[in-house]
């Protein structure tokens, strides 16, 4: 059933009210509305207003801003602080302080400085929270809760106080039950490390989150115990989140989410922290100068709750930053364009970081939309001028969705393995899997980014990028796929270890040589010297690359070898095979291509899974998503270039934006964008 009129897509800015007087207020919201927003970010770092003493709640500051707001068509979303706990709460208790890998608790005087496994920190939290929502869960301008700020940002998913260190222990005792089991699946023999008792234990040092220095310069603690780690503290800070959210929902039905930080920046386990909460959220800063804005990050947020996903935080401009450095201006319409673009790319709510810019704090003269002196300029107008076609495209795209043939696997267990134990200097998971997706976008392929325990039987074609770590479970469900017809292609690393984060005395692929009809034989990392010219099959004819990261070589074992090793002492050996399997084909891919022979690659895999690319040619630089309105195909075209781009159409358009047919050759200005509907528009 078609959606209607009023159903309008969420489209605004992050604001700090409590930083400002009545008159900058008041100034403020008049802006926003002349910005035609319908939507504002409230509250996320402002406890010390909302709770000023123990006990004391305080909402005077912000109801009559959400009021301001509402009347002129701006709903809110209310975050909890939790962020920032306040001074006094710090003082009283200072053990709910966050530990960092080198046994430094991090002071009052920042943000994040908590343990999200504290009892007394998650009492307060479950407390603030709990009081926010009853104030505001059914107040009609409040749009929606979201619970903290970019958990386990700027390196604090990782604690390491005495109450994490506690529960660590207890975490593996409950998995593993005696010591001696969890000595043998974790190979503590090795470095004589064996374990007498849980009480021994202590979390590794060594983290993989960004934005933390390895405390020992090396990677030198057991694998198999820093996996554990990771799930340990991925769950921890999902248990924290969902505290909140249940203090929440028992005071309102009203939308309830948190903002996670990109793809997998902060190692929280996405997939798992999202299944309570009612969309996935994220943050995201694309660069707005050069380049194309990469889709691949959208594709996933998708693929989280498997619908439609907000954007809490998005890029405003630049300016000076807060991540040591200034941060570049968008080019001319890259701001508009991007804002349209991520709504074409699935999101239903999108808020600019942030509204105006700030004078003082350490994001102090920051990029904002506005700037300090609260005159509107070109940002301000793009903004603005996106406001005005989302408002034109709103219903077009609630009323269209994504119906992608393919999809490429995105597993943390992999993520974090790969992390914990890197296999070359420049490899790293997320962006491998990523080359994959913006491969097969540029021959005009729809991509759906997934877990590994997401259906397969929908999608034509399967593609695992490097999964390091595979369940016996997993391996089944990937030999059924291919046996009932599906088409899979692997890469390199496949199945390598179990879950215990263990290597496999078995033939590499493990439990897949079957599958793929061969056995790895010599694998090492790719340097800049050692990399090797790599000859396709197309299946037409011959392509040639280098090859990059890791290289295989493959011993085929029932599989046709479609790629040799060419010009080095490998030549002639194999690195990419297909096998029929079943009614299926399943290709094996020993290294890393470089992106034109990955796509004549992925050109060929996508041809043998019947999958339909687009009816028109595309210059580089220029995007389609291609989502589904009504049985009909809704060519949703973006050119990132700095100049005009054209698409020779094969047949005549409903330009969308336009109300306009559209024939012949459709131009789009540089930065420009265009949405086409089949037919069955009127
Ligand atoms: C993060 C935070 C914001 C702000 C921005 C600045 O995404 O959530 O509060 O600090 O970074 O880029
Ligand atoms: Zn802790």
């Amino acid at each position: 059933m078609l959606k209607e009129e009023g159903m309008k897509m969420k489209y605004g800015v992050s604001y700090y009210p409590e930083h400002k007087d009545q008159a900058e207020i008041g100034h403020d919201i008049a802006l926003m509305k002349e910005l035609g927003v319908n939507l504002a970010r409230m509250g996320e770092f402002a406890w010390c207003k909302f709770e000023p003493r123990e006990g004391e709640y305080d909402f005077a500051w912000l109801d009559p801003v959400i009021e301001q707001l509402g009347e002129n068509g701006i709903q809110t979303i209310v975050c909890t602080p939790t962020a920032c706990p306040p001074a006094w709460l710090v003082e009283k208790h200072p053990e709910i302080l966050y530990v960092d890998n080198r046994g430094v608790a991090r002071p009052f005087g920042g943000r994040r400085h908590y343990c999200y496994n504290n009892p007394v920190y998650r009492e307060y939290s479950r407390r603030i929270a709990e009081a926010v929502a009853a104030h505001y869960g059914d107040n009609p301008y409040v749009y929606a809760f979201q619970i903290d700020n970019e958990l386990a940002q700027e390196g604090t998913g990782r604690c390491r106080c005495p109450v994490c260190r506690e529960k660590f222990q207890r975490w593996l005792e409950a998995k593993y039950g005696t010591i001696t089991e969890l000595n043998r699946r974790m190979g503590t023999i090795f470095w004589g490390q064996v374990y007498d008792h849980f009480g021994q234990i202590h979390p590794p040092v060594n983290t993989i989150e960004p934005n933390t220095a390895q405390a020992i310069p090396a990677y030198f603690e057991n694998p198999s115990l820093r996996l554990d780690f990771e799930r340990f503290c991925s769950e921890s800070n999902i248990e924290y989140q969902n505290i909140q959210r249940d203090a929440i929902k028992a005071y309102t039905d009203k939308p309830t989410t948190t903002n996670a930080t990109g793809l997998a920046t902060n190692s929280i386990d996405y997939y798992r922290a999202f299944q309570n909460l009612d969309v996935y959220a994220f943050d995201y800063y694309p660069n707005l100068r050069e380049g194309m804005i990469s889709s691949f990050p959208y594709a996933h947020a998708r693929g989280v709750c498997n619908k439609d996903f907000w954007l809490l935080e998005f890029v405003s401009g630049g300016g000076h930053g807060l991540w040591g450095s200034g941060r570049l201006q968008p080019y001319p319409g890259a701001l508009r364009q991007a804002a349209v673009h991520a709504f074409a790319a699935g999101a239903d709510l999108v808020a600019h970081f942030q509204f105006r810019t700030f004078p003082f704090g350490a994001e102090q003269l920051n990029y904002a939309i506005v700037d300090i002196d609260g005159i509107p300029r070109r940002r301000f107008y793009e903004m603005q001028a996106a406001a005005k076609d989302l408002r034109q495209l709103g219903l077009t795209l609630k009323n269209s969705y994504f119906e992608n043939e393919v999809a490429v696997l995105f597993d943390y267990d992999s993520l974090w393995a790969l992390k914990i134990k890197p296999i070359a200097k420049d490899f790293d998971y997320a962006h491998f899997c990523g080359e994959f997706y913006h491969q097969l976008t540029r021959l005009g392929v729809g991509v759906d980014v997934i877990s590994f325990d997401h259906d397969l039987d929908k999608y034509k074609v399967v593609i695992v990028p490097a999964p390091m770590i595979m369940s016996e479970a997993f391996k089944r469900r990937l030999k059924q796929y291919v046996y009932n017809g599906g088409v899979l292609l692997s890469t390199f690393l496949a199945g390598v270890k179990n879950l215990d984060n263990l290597g496999i005395t078995e033939s590499l692929p493990c439990g897949l040589t079957d599958l793929f009809g061969i056995r790895v034989g010599e694998v090492e990392p790719v340097v800049e010297s050692t990399a090797a010219a790599v000859t396709l099959d197309t299946g037409t004819g011959c392509a040639r690359g280098m090859n990059r990261y890791w290289a295989e070589t493959l011993e085929p074992n029932g599989a046709e070898l479609i790629g040799t090793y060419t010009g080095n002492f490998r030549e002639g050996i194999g690195v990419i095979s297909k096998n029929s399997y079943g009614k299926g084909t399943a290709y094996y891919l020993g290294t890393g291509l470089e992106p034109d022979l990955l796509k004549t690659l992925l050109k060929r895999v996508v041809e043998e899974g019947g999958v339909a690319g687009l009816p028109f040619a595309v210059p580089e630089g220029v995007e389609v998503l291609v989502r589904k309105y009504n049985h009909q195909n809704l060519y949703c075209i973006f050119n990132f270039c700095k100049e005009p781009a054209a698409v020779e159409l094969e047949r005549a358009y409903h330009d969308v934006l336009r109300g306009a047919a559209v024939d012949g050759l459709a131009e789009l200005p540089p930065k420009g964008y265009l949405f086409l509907l089949e037919e069955g528009w009127d």
